[in-house]
Formats: C-alpha cells, sequence, structure tokens
C-alpha cells in the first residue's frame, strides 16, 4: 500500500500538506477501485515516468451513412485525412502515429504520404472500436491512445499534446478530453454536446441538452457553457475493457459513447482550450471550412 500512495502523490501535482495530500490520495484509489479502475493506477507505477509510452490512431472509415469516402475528400487539393495527420504529426507526445482503417483505398492514399496504417475490420462499430483493434495489432505496447478523429483537419498539435499530458497527470482518470467555450448560439443544437466538470476538471457530465440549464429556460450568455470536442485519449488497459462495457442508460438516451465511462464511475479528465471546432460532417462543410483556410491563409 506505501509504495502504491508514494507513487499516486509523487505524480500529484498538489502541494498540499502531506497528511490531508495522504488522504486525499487514498480516497482517490478508494474511489479508483470501486470504479474498478485501480489496477491502472497500481501497475502503471512500475514504468519511470507515468503513462509515457503515447500513440495516436486516427481511425478512419470509407462508408459513412451521412458522407461516403469522407476521409479522401480533398480539403484545398489536400485528402482531409492527410491534413489531419500531418497536424498530428505536429504534436510532441506522441511516439508513433498510425491510421486505422477497414478500406484499401484509404490505406493506398494514407501509404502515399507517408504514414503507418493498420488494416481493421468492418465490423468495428465505431472509432473506439478501431482504435482497440488497432492497438491489438500493434507489436510495440503503448500506455496511452489518443482518438485522432480523422474529420478534424484543422486539430491543432497543442490539443492533442494538452489531453495526453492531462491523462499522465491524472493518474485516477482512465480517460482525457477536450472543451472549449460554446457559441450561445449553440446552446441548443443537440448535434453541439455540452459538458459540466466540477472544480478539479474532471467530468460531470454530457449532453446534448443545454447543461447547466438556467432557470429561465434561456441560454445565459453570462455562463461559461462548455463545448465537447471529438478528441479523446484513454489509457490502454481500459481501452481494452471499454468498447465491451454494456450500454448504459444515459448513454443510450443521449446517444453519447463517452457517457458508459461516467456510469461505469470511472474518472475523466477534461482541458479547456480555445479552439473553433470546424468539423467536416457534411459536403457543405468541406466548402465552409475551405473559406476558412483562404481567410487564414493556411495552405
Ligand atoms: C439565468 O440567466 C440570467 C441571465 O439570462 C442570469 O441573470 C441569472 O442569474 C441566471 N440564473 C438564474 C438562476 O436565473
Ligand atoms: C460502439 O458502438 C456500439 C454500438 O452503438 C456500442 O455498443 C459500443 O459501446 C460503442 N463502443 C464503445 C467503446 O462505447
Amino acid at each position: 500500500m506505501n509504495s502504491i500512495s508514494t507513487c499516486l502523490s509523487s505524480s500529484s501535482s498538489s502541494s498540499s500538506g502531506t497528511n490531508s495530500k495522504a488522504l486525499i490520495v487514498h480516497g482517490l484509489l478508494a474511489t479508483a477501485a470501486i470504479a474498478g479502475g485501480a489496477y491502472v493506477a497500481i501497475s502503471l507505477c512500475r514504468t519511470s515516468k507515468f503513462r509515457s509510452r503515447v500513440i495516436g490512431i486516427i481511425p478512419a472509415r470509407f462508408a459513412s451513412t451521412r458522407f461516403e469516402g469522407k476521409p479522401l475528400v480533398p480539403i484545398l487539393g489536400k485528402p482531409m485525412i492527410q491534413r489531419t495527420w500531418e497536424r498530428a504529426k505536429m504534436a510532441t507526445t506522441l511516439d508513433h502515429i498510425v491510421v486505422a482503417t477497414d478500406d484499401e483505398k484509404i490505406a493506398e492514399c494514407c501509404r502515399g504520404f507517408g504514414a503507418d496504417v493498420i488494416m481493421t475490420s468492418e465490423s468495428c462499430r465505431n472509432g473506439t472500436e478501431r482504435c482497440n483493434e488497432a492497438l491489438l495489432k500493434l507489436e510495440k505496447k503503448y500506455d496511452v491512445v489518443v482518438n485522432i478523429q480523422g474529420d478534424e483537419p484543422l486539430i491543432e498539435p497543442e490539443i492533442i499534446d494538452g489531453i495526453v499530458k492531462a491523462l499522465q497527470g491524472a493518474p485516477d482518470a482512465v480517460f482525457s478530453t477536450a472543451v472549449t467555450s460554446l457559441k450561445p448560439e449553440d446552446g441548443h443544437d443537440p448535434n453541439r454536446v455540452k459538458c459540466v466538470v466540477d472544480n478539479q476538471g474532471y467530468a460531470i457530465y454530457f449532453s446534448r441538452g443545454l447543461i447547466p440549464f438556467n432557470k429561465s429556460g434561456q441560454v445565459n450568455p453570462k455562463f461559461p457553457y462548455l463545448l465537447h470536442l471529438g478528441i479523446q485519449s484513454y489509457d490502454t488497459k481500459f481501452l481494452r475493457i471499454y468498447p465491451d462495457l454494456p450500454p448504459t442508460p444515459l448513454q443510450l438516451e443521449e446517444d453519447l459513447e463517452q457517457l458508459k465511462v461516467l456510469e461505469n464511475g470511472y474518472k475523466m479528465k477534461v482541458i479547456k482550450v480555445d479552439h473553433d471546432a470546424h468539423g467536416v460532417d457534411t459536403p457543405e462543410d468541406v466548402e465552409k471550412i475551405e473559406s476558412l483556410m483562404r481567410e487564414r491563409n493556411i495552405s
């Protein structure tokens, strides 16, 4: 028990008195144990730097109900997946980046611009499952997986690094993700997922509805609402069990996969970043993002 708490407290950034800190650490440990996550914290104490081996995985599938062949759509002349990959390459915390796909055309395109590709099966139901399958097929072992959505071609490398560092700095969390300011006009848009966090930056809840909900029923222009960004990272031990955790009631009701994490009692660290989300979901989004890139002189 001693070595565990030493390890946990040395990686905690808190500088409060040792007694209260030890209490907090044991509290965290108990919480993690209840959540079934204690083994994650314990086993990782063996490596010198906590959660140091990091891989970025870009899951990409060809078939999509809304946008067939989306990863290959040219954005100012370059395939979208290449733009995402080039951004990810600039992150300093990733040891390795791979594209995980079920499609030979995507694979060929990615190898063409120099990416490593892992073929995954068509039966993967979502990006998380695809990441997990890719991880199992890799020879090397990793502590952290960053799931980099292929449809955010303007993702900042700093956000990738930010969520990796957040997970490395929060041994009691198994998952980390990012939020940015929600535009008031998006308050009632169910496609914009809102998030509320506690005062340590751990996620409390995600919703397609407006949270918190002002008593007046209106969006409060003064409240700092948070918009969830699709990027996330996981402890690899957690990723191995995540896809197989049975669906949970809130997850099903909101159709938000990440709620399964919280409903099972796991902790999720959230970082706040300054970022305009420019996800590409439809062919119309391509034009929007291209004109924005022209405006900002991104080529
Ligand atoms: C709700 O929003 C209004 C501004 O629209 C704000 O003045 C008020 O403090 C908020 N909270 C409650 C409980 O009304
Ligand atoms: C992926 O999607 C399936 C089907 O919607 C769901 O049951 C599963 O929980 C999802 N994967 C994860 C990791 O949540």
